[in-house]
């Protein structure tokens, strides 16, 4: 018998550093991760983020604006799709080293994006074989070729999203360094969780986004909102942190529910 499905994604924010100029991991929240996956309740599908393993070479090569036909950008490319691959490597080492198989499946070698949030080309057989198989399949956003401008970034996000349209998981849960969505200040003491968010809450953080007149003051959640909201329409979808994951594999998570 199948088990049901749980789709997680470790963000970049919490599986790194991601105020580093350089790559540099989080050690102890990868270490917890291994700790805690070793749930045998659900089948899991993993997808990982970047933190500042891609965003600073991303940005700073306009990635995803395409290609510019630059040495230096070409270059940049193949130094972000490297330490991607090599961030999924750590972070599949240490599933497996709690006796779990993984199988990583790259992007770049086997995705296309149509735009940022379009996947036109997904290889939906590995994901199938290697969930037949019973193993975890571990994906990541990454550096895409793109059909209309030639190179892209295809956030973990969006993948989060083409992954619970096809298997609509039970759970589909965004794992981040905060607790959820918080209702303020991030760092002030009278900011509270949102525990519910919808369509109404997210075009208010985009309003507030508008009128601070700046592109990206959350650091990319509005996106990933965007994505949760799809998401929605086919699995539970929440956002929360590594101290909830124990409970969600059991079935319980807590922090933000996206609802419809
Ligand atoms: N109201 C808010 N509630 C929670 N987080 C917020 C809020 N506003 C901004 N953020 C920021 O959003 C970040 C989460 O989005 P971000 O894309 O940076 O993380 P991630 O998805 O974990 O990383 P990656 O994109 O590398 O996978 C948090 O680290 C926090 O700094
Ligand atoms: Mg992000």
């Amino acid at each position: 018998m199948t088990k049901e499905r749980i789709l997680l994604k470790f963000g970049g924010s919490l599986i790194t550093k991601k105020n580093s100029d350089i790559p540099k991991i989080n050690i102890a929240n990868l270490k917890q991760i291994g700790k805690i996956l070793n749930n045998k309740k659900y089948d899991l599908i993993v997808v990982h983020g970047a933190g500042s393993f891609g965003h600073p070479i991303a940005e700073k090569f306009k990635l995803i604006n395409g290609l510019d036909e630059s040495p230096e950008q070409k270059n940049s490319i193949k130094e972000i799709r490297n330490q991607m691959k090599e961030l999924n490597k750590i972070l599949c080492e240490i599933i497996e080293s709690k006796g779990m198989k993984t199988k990583s499946i790259i992007p770049s070698e086997s995705m296309k994006t149509r735009g940022a949030k379009h996947i036109s080309q997904f290889p939906k057989e590995i994901f199938d074989q290697c969930l037949f198989e019973g193993n975890i399949p571990v994906t990541f956003g990454d550096a895409t070729d793109d059909e209309i401008q030639g190179i892209n970034i295809l956030s973990g996000d969006v993948i989060m999203m083409e992954l619970a349209r096809i298997y609509k998981p039970t759970f589909s849960i965004f794992i981040m360094d905060y607790p959820g969505v918080m209702d303020g200040e991030l760092n002030s003491k009278k900011s509270n969780l949102i525990p519910l968010v919808n369509s109404n809450m997210i075009d208010k953080f985009k309003q507030k986004m508008k009128i601070n007149n700046t592109t990206d003051v959350t650091g990319g959640l509005i996106g990933k909102l965007e994505c949760a909201l799809q998401i929605s329409r086919y699995s539970q979808c929440w956002i929360t942190d590594l101290d909830s994951l124990h409970m969600a594999l059991l079935g319980n998570p807590t922090g933000s529910k996206v609802i419809q």
